[in-house]
C-alpha cells in the first residue's frame, strides 16, 4: 500500500474555549499529534487500530486479525474472532462505574417537561425491553422494525435489540406506510415497535395508525410494541398489538447480554440509492461501534469524565442519529440529547433555550437548520447564554460559507471549534472533518481526512487517481476503515456493484469533490441521482417510482434545484397518458403531491410538479437531466450542447411550463 500523504495542516489560533483554560479541558487532538498518528492510521493500520480497538471497546474474547479483506472482493472485516456486546458496551460498562450518571437527557416537544435517564436506569428499562422481546421469540439474528418518534424508548429499543443479539431496523417516523411496509417486509421483520402517536412541533402524528396501514400487507409480522406517547385513541389489535409500559414492567430488571461476533449484523438502515428501490445498508456490531466511539471522541472532543454534555440534532432514523445520539456517546459514557421537537417551536430560540438549560458541550446540527435560523434573525440566539459549548459540528450537506459564519459567530461565538463533518451512511461514521485544535478550518470545507480514511480523487471517466492539489473528481476511499458497511441486506451483489465495482479496488462514495491550492477538500455534492432536501437522503428514482403509479402518469422526471434554506428541493416533470382526462392541472399536481407523500412521506413531497407534453431525451430515449435541472433553476442561458437532443423544441416548451409554474 502507497504511503499515506499527510495533509499540511497549517498552523493557526486554536479557539479560546479549546486551550483548556478556565476549567474547560484540554483536547484530546493537537495539530502535531494529528501530523504524525493520521500516517500510522494509514501505513501501520493494524498496530494503530489494534492498540485502540482494545482501549474503546469492552471484550468478551479479545479478537486476534484487526482487519481482513478488501474491496477488491468486498469482504471487509475488522477486529475477527472477537466477541462483544454492543449494549455491555453502551449501558452496563458504565452503569457500573458510575451508575449516576446522566446517560439521556429528553427535551420533549413541549419546552419545560425535560428528563433525565442515568446510566443505572438505562441498565434497567434496556433488559427490561430486551426481555420483553425475548418473550416476544424474538432471537439472535432476528429483525426488529423500529418505527419511533424521538423518545428515549427508540434508545432503549436499540439497546435491547442489541442486547439479545436482534438485528435492527429503524424507520424514520416521517415514512408512509407503504415505505414501511417495503421496508419490514425486506428484512423480514416479525415485531414493529412504534408509539400510539408521535409528537412533534406540537402537533400529533398517528404513528400507530400508520404502522396498522403498513401491516396489512406484511404476514411475517406477529407483534406490534405500542409505547404509549399522548395517550390518544389507537386501535389495540389484542393478538398482535402489546403495551410497551405493561410488557416492560412484566420483566426483570436484568437481561444477560448475548456474545457476539465482531462482524455480527447490528443494524440495517434503509437508505436511498441511485435506483426506486431502498437498500438496507448493514453495519457490522464491532467496527460500527469502534468507528463511531473513536471519531466521536475525537471529532467533538468528548470528556465524558468532565461532565460533557453532547447534544446531536438529527432524528434517530437516519444514519446520524444513530451514530451520533446513540452508539458514539454512549461507547463514550458520556450524556445524550434526545431531542423530540423542531428548531422553531415554540420559536426560533428553542435550540438556544436547550443548550443554556443544559449547559451542553457538543451541538450538532444541519446546514438546513442553520440557514433557517439564520433567517429568522440573531436576536433568538443572541439573547442565550450559550458559553458551555465548546464544539459545535454541522453535517448532511455541504455548508455554504455564508451559513457557517454565522454559526460560528452567533452560536460558537468565534470561541468555540467549529467541525464540518462529512460522511455517509454506508460509511457509519464521519470520513472527512477537522479536529478541534487540530485543524485551521476554511468555511465550506471539511478539511482533511480521518484517522483511517485514505481519500482519493478520481477521474469520473477514466477512473485514473489525481494526484496533487488543485484537482476536482469524484471522491472515493482507498483503504477499508472499520465502520464501513458490509453489505446491503439480501442483495450482496448491488453493494459490490454499487460501492466497489464502480471504481475498482475502491469505496466509492457517489459524491464529488476538490482538493483546493492548500490541500482541503470540498465535498461538491452527488454526482449520481442521490437529492438531499433538508439533509435527508432522496432518489430521484424512488419519487419518479411514486409518481407513475398514478394512473393519468406516462412518464416524468425528477432533478434536484438549488435551494438556499433546505439545499435542494425536488421538482417533478410529468407528462401525462393520452387518454389521461382531467379538471384542471392544479387538481392533478395536488393529486400527485399526495401520492408521494403517501408512497414514501411528506419530506419527499416535490415542491413543483409540471406537466409538459414531452421531456428532453436524446436519440436513443434517455432523458437529459442535466437539462431539466437548468430549466427547473431558470439557469438556461447556457445549455450546452442539444445537438443529441431527439425534439429540441421541446425546451422552449419546457422553459415556458416553468416559467408558467413559477408565476403562479
Ligand atoms: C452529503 C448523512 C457535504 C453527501 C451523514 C453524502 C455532505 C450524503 C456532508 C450522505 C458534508 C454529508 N458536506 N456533503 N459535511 N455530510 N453530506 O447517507 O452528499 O444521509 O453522500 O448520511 O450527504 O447522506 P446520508
Amino acid at each position: 500500500m502507497a504511503e499515506a500523504e499527510v495533509p499540511e495542516v497549517p498552523a493557526f489560533d486554536v479557539p479560546s474555549r479549546l486551550l483548556g483554560k478556565d476549567g474547560r479541558p484540554a483536547p484530546h487532538v493537537n495539530a502535531d499529534k494529528y501530523k504524525s498518528d493520521y500516517p500510522q492510521s494509514i501505513d501501520n493500520t493494524d498496530e494503530f487500530f489494534g492498540k485502540l480497538g482494545k482501549e474503546l471497546i469492552d471484550w468478551d474474547v479479545p479478537f486476534k486479525t484487526v482487519r481482513s479483506g478488501g474491496f477488491e472482493n468486498g469482504d471487509v472485516a475488522w477486529f475477527n474472532e472477537g466477541r462483544l456486546n454492543a449494549a455491555y458496551n453502551c449501558v452496563d460498562r458504565w452503569a457500573h462505574k458510575y451508575p449516576d450518571r446522566v446517560a439521556i437527557i429528553y427535551e420533549a416537544d413541549e419546552p419545560g417537561q425535560a428528563q433525565e435517564i442515568t446510566y443505572s436506569q438505562l441498565l434497567v428499562q434496556v433488559s427490561q425491553a430486551a426481555n420483553m422481546l425475548k418473550s416476544l421469540g424474538v432471537r439472535k439474528g432476528d429483525t426488529v422494525i423500529v418505527y419511533l418518534p424521538m423518545i428515549p424508548e427508540a434508545v432503549v429499543s436499540l439497546l435491547a435489540c442489541a442486547r439479545i443479539g436482534a438485528i435492527h431496523s429503524v424507520v424514520f417516523a416521517g415514512f408512509s406506510a407503504d415505505s414501511l411496509r417495503d421496508r419490514t417486509n425486506d428484512c423480514g421483520a416479525r415485531v414493529v415497535i412504534t408509539t400510539d402517536e408521535g409528537k412533534r412541533g406540537g402537533r400529533n402524528i398517528a404513528t400507530k395508525s400508520i404502522v396498522d396501514a403498513a401491516l396489512k400487507e406484511c404476514d411475517k409480522v406477529e407483534h406490534v410494541v405500542v409505547v404509549k406517547r399522548t395517550g390518544g385513541q389507537v386501535n389495540i389489535d389484542e393478538k398482535r398489538d402489546i403495551w410497551w409500559h405493561e410488557a416492560c414492567s412484566r420483566e426483570r430488571a436484568y437481561c444477560p447480554p448475548e456474545s457476539m461476533s465482531a462482524e455480527d449484523p447490528l443494524f440495517i438502515l434503509y437508505t436511498s440509492g441511485s435506483t426506486g428501490k431502498p437498500k438496507g445498508v448493514v453495519h457490522a456490531t464491532a467496527g460500527y461501534l469502534f468507528g463511531t466511539a473513536l471519531t466521536l471522541r475525537h471529532v467533538f472532543d468528548v470528556h465524558p469524565d468532565k461532565g460533557d454534555r453532547f447534544a446531536c440534532m438529527a432524528d434517530v432514523g437516519w444514519i446520524t442519529g444513530h451514530s451520533y445520539i446513540v452508539y458514539g456517546p454512549l461507547m463514550n459514557g458520556v450524556t445524550t440529547l434526545v431531542f423530540e421537537s423542531t428548531p422553531v417551536y415554540p420559536s426560533p430560540s428553542r435550540y438556544w433555550e436547550i443548550v443554556d438549560q443544559h449547559k451542553l458541550t457538543q451541538f450538532y446540527t444541519a446546514p438546513t437548520s442553520i440557514r433557517l435560523l439564520r433567517r429568522l434573525g440573531d436576536e433568538h440566539v443572541k439573547k442565550h447564554d450559550l458559553s458551555s459549548l465548546r464544539v459545535i459540528g454541522s453535517v448532511g450537506e455541504p455548508i455554504n460559507p455564508e451559513a457557517w459564519h454565522w454559526y460560528n459567530d452567533n452560536v460558537g461565538r468565534k470561541e468555540c471549534a467549529i467541525v464540518d463533518t462529512y460522511w455517509m451512511t454506508e460509511s457509519g461514521s464521519i470520513m472527512i472533518t477537522p479536529l478541534p485544535g487540530a485543524t485551521k478550518t476554511k468555511p465550506g470545507s471539511a478539511t482533511f481526512p480521518f484517522w483511517g480514511i485514505k481519500p482519493v480523487l478520481l477521474d469520473p471517466t477514466s477512473g485514473e487517481v489525481l494526484e496533487g492539489n488543485n484537482v476536482e473528481g469524484v471522491l472515493a476511499i482507498a483503504q477499508p476503515w472499520p465502520s464501513v458497511a458490509r453489505t446491503i441486506f439480501g442483495d450482496h451483489q448491488r453493494f459490490l456493484d454499487t460501492y466497489m465495482r464502480a471504481y475498482k479496488g475502491y469505496f466509492f462514495t457517489g459524491d464529488g469533490a476538490a482538493r483546493d491550492k492548500d490541500g482541503y477538500i470540498w465535498i461538491k455534492g452527488r454526482v449520481d441521482d442521490v437529492i438531499n432536501v433538508s439533509g435527508h437522503r432522496l432518489s430521484t428514482a424512488e419519487i419518479e417510482s411514486a409518481l407513475i403509479q398514478h394512473p393519468g402518469v406516462a412518464e416524468t422526471a425528477v432533478v434536484g434545484i438549488p435551494d438556499e434554506v433546505t439545499g435542494q428541493t425536488i421538482a417533478a416533470y410529468v407528462t401525462l397518458k393520452p387518454e389521461f382526462s382531467y379538471d384542471s392541472e392544479e387538481a392533478l399536481t395536488k393529486e400527485l403531491v399526495i401520492q408521494v407523500r403517501r408512497n414514501i412521506g411528506p419530506f419527499a413531497a416535490p415542491k413543483k410538479i409540471i406537466i409538459v407534453s414531452d421531456l428532453p431525451k436524446t436519440r436513443s430515449g434517455k432523458i437529459m437531466r442535466r437539462l431539466l435541472r437548468k430549466c427547473a433553476s431558470h439557469d438556461t442561458d447556457n445549455l450546452g450542447d442539444l445537438s443529441s437532443l431527439a425534439d429540441p423544441s421541446v425546451i422552449d416548451h419546457i422553459k415556458e411550463k416553468t416559467n408558467a409554474f413559477d408565476k403562479k
